[in-house]
């Protein structure tokens, strides 16, 4: 097989850089190792920054987001039980789409194959080779037998645990990492949301956050220990706590529901740079991790593989090889951003089992800093609400 740009994992990032490539008549196949229906089941995170929610609609996907998708204006801060509204269309003018990441993927994998386009699933063995030359290769078996894409680029956007970040040789990249001592159990469940915008909750037993998908179903995350097995969470203990840590003592403000999925993540931040070597480059995962607690993975991967679709439409266009070289410093700026922001609320809002009575206070005075103060309330608005993408991106896609 060839085509153009050969794409490693069919996650946010691999399905919306073939998508972008499509619009500008830039050839792709995706492949990726789990199947169809595991990777369209698959829960994770659930806010789009308002211009990855415009960038959905002008390409035409924002069909279903627009009729299932919830636009929020703002947050909840719930200190021990108090709740304060960051009203961010007040501060900034701007809102957050909540539409959960296996919908995007959805509408992705549609539309892929809508356009006529190769996603393969299930595949297995992948490596690439030939990297740092004009055509590299990826190879990898379907149904058993052997394959290979040769192609003009690879985006390797297979994920954290995925091949491509691995295959860069050793000594080319810099990792730059850090890890936290707790982890976040989720679930979703079968029961309206407390709030219907998302109620971030600092409380003196750990953090909680109460996010939804629809207006039935919630999305309830629970600080804990990043070792400790999912069966020492029975259904009641998740339900006990989450009304502890919203401050609800009379039981009456958050339903209970089924409880339809359930897991721990553990959480890290971690960068490695630069983001590409030779003709292959790191997107979104694969690249860098931030802790959930600032929204950002999802769109982070997408704001990288607007830089790339854009570098790469350069080059195929006029032959300019200057926008795919700066590829990783252009995204690196808001990847390093994006830490800062997912840093700031993380250490803001968990507790730390080895902080002591300073830290403590100090963490509090930031929680009443950022819900009185509007010019601190602005600028956590203005970077959970989304930064400024470099250049429009509207301009990728006339
Ligand atoms: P992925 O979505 O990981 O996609 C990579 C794809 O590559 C996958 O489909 C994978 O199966 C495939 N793949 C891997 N290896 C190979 C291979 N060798 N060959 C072919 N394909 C391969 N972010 C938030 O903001 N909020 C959250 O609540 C949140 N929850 C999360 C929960 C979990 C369990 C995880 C793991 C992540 C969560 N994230 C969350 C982060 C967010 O989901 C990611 O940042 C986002 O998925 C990144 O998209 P991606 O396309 O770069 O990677
Ligand atoms: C969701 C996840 C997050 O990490 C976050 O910060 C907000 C919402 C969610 O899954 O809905």
């Amino acid at each position: 097989m060839r085509t153009q740009v050969g794409i490693i994992g069919a996650g946010p990032a691999g399905l919306m850089l073939s998508h972008l490539l499509h619009l500008q008549g830039i050839e792709s196949i995706v492949i990726e190792d789990r199947s169809r229906e595991y990777v369209e089941g698959r829960i994770r995170a659930g806010v789009l920054e308002h211009w990855a929610a415009d960038l959905l609609d002008e390409t035409g996907l924002g069909e279903r987001m627009a009729r299932e998708g919830l636009m929020h204006g703002g947050i909840n801060i719930s200190i021990n039980g108090a709740l304060h509204y960051l009203d961010f269309k007040a501060l900034t003018g701007r809102g957050i789409m909540v539409y959960g990441q296996h919908e995007v993927v959805k509408d992705l994998i549609a539309a892929r194959l809508a356009a006529g386009e190769q996603i393969i699933f299930g595949v297995k063995d992948v490596r690439v080779e030939a990297i740092d030359s004009k055509q590299p290769v990826i190879r990898f078996t379907t149904n058993g037998k052997a394959s290979a894409i040769a192609c003009d680029f690879i985006g390797g956007c297979d994920g954290f645990h995925g091949i491509c970040r691995p295959s860069i040789p050793e000594g080319a990249l810099t990792t730059f990492e850090r890890s936290y001592p707790f982890g976040w159990l989720g679930i979703l469940a079968a029961s309206p949301p407390p709030d219907h915008e998302l109620i971030y909750a600092y409380h003196d037993r750990g953090f909680a956050l109460f996010s939804m998908r629809s207006p039935s179903v919630s999305r309830l995350y629970l600080q804990c220990d990043p070792e400790e097995h999912i069966a020492a969470w029975p259904d009641d203990r998740i339900w006990d706590e989450l009304h502890t840590r919203l401050g609800d003592k009379q039981r009456s403000r958050l339903a209970e529901g089924a409880v339809l999925q359930k897991g721990i993540t553990a959480m890290r931040s971690f960068v490695v740079e630069p983001m590409q070597y030779g003709r292959l480059f790191l997107t979104g995962d694969a690249a860098h991790i931030v802790p959930p607690t600032g929204a950002k993975g999802m769109n982070l991967a997408i704001a990288d593989v607007v830089v790339l679709a854009r570098a790469l439409k350069e080059f195929y266009r006029t032959g300019r090889n200057d926008l795919v070289q700066q590829y990783s410093s252009a995204c690196l700026r808001r990847v390093w951003k994006a830490q800062r922001f997912s840093w700031y609320m993380t250490s803001m809002l968990h507790r730390f089992h080895n902080d002591n009575p300073f830290d403590q206070r100090r963490q509090l005075a930031e929680l009443d800093y950022v819900t009185s103060s509007e010019a601190a309330a602005k600028a956590l608005a203005e970077n959970y609400t989304g930064l400024p993408m470099e250049g429009s991106v509207r301009y990728l896609i006339v």
